[in-house]
């Protein structure tokens, strides 16, 4: 997505050679206009995929989750963090490392609200080592739900995220790939 590029470049902060942060796009402010373009790329590109419901983690892919679960028609859920795992027999529970805030989490889906007829189309903002992703994915295959494919705003392509998913035979599409951030420098891959 060009215009996605165009606003990394102007509204970005490279703060290390692994880390951009986009709090002005995805992880403070979001855009409404941009996000539901976000949203109407995503649901095109699974459109014959016969999505059923749209997962995300909260919090921050929410907002493009829900761009896609409009266009899409079809709900929006989003796993629960939650920093103690209270005994709940519907509650579908992974715990996952995070990265940026170096600690554990536990995430959290009702089954109330994913089952085996679905077909789920899981939406995230930024793929890097991918652990919270792993941790949704397993929660989707306990479900019994079929996971039609992953959409992304942005890879990173120099953490291993994005390819250990792929090499699960999961399909995963990016809006955006980033190669590298060295120098301070974005710069982005095809
Ligand atoms: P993930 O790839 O599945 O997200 O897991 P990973 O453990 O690699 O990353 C953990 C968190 O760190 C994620 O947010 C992810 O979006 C964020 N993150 C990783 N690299 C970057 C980066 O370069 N820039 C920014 N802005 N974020 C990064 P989260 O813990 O799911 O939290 P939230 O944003 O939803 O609150
Ligand atoms: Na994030
Ligand atoms: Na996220």
């Amino acid at each position: 997505m060009e215009v996605l590029k165009q606003r990394i470049l102007e509204e970005g902060v490279v703060l290390s050679d692994q880390v951009l942060k986009l709090d002005a796009l995805l992880n403070h402010q979001v855009d409404p206009i941009l996000t539901m373009e976000m949203g109407r790329e995503f649901a095109g590109r699974f459109a014959d995929a016969g999505v059923t419901r749209v997962v995300t983690v909260e919090s921050s892919g929410i907002a493009v989750a829900f761009a896609t679960a409009l266009e899409m028609k079809v709900p929006l859920v989003f796993a629960r963090r939650k920093k103690t795992l209270l005994a709940d027999p519907d509650a579908l529970c992974e715990r996952v490392p995070s990265f940026t805030k170096g600690i554990v989490t536990d995430i959290m889906l009702s089954r109330q609200y994913i089952s085996a007829d679905d077909k789920v189309l899981f939406i995230d903002d930024i793929i890097a080592n991918g652990d919270a992703a792993r941790g949704l994915i397993k929660i989707i295959q306990r479900s019994g739900a079929e996971l039609v494919g992953l959409g992304v705003v942005v890879e990173k392509c120099f953490q291993a995220g994005a390819r250990t998913i792929r090499e699960q035979g999961i399909r995963l599409e990016s809006l955006v790939r980033i190669t590298s951030l060295e120098d301070g420098k974005v710069v982005f891959g095809e």
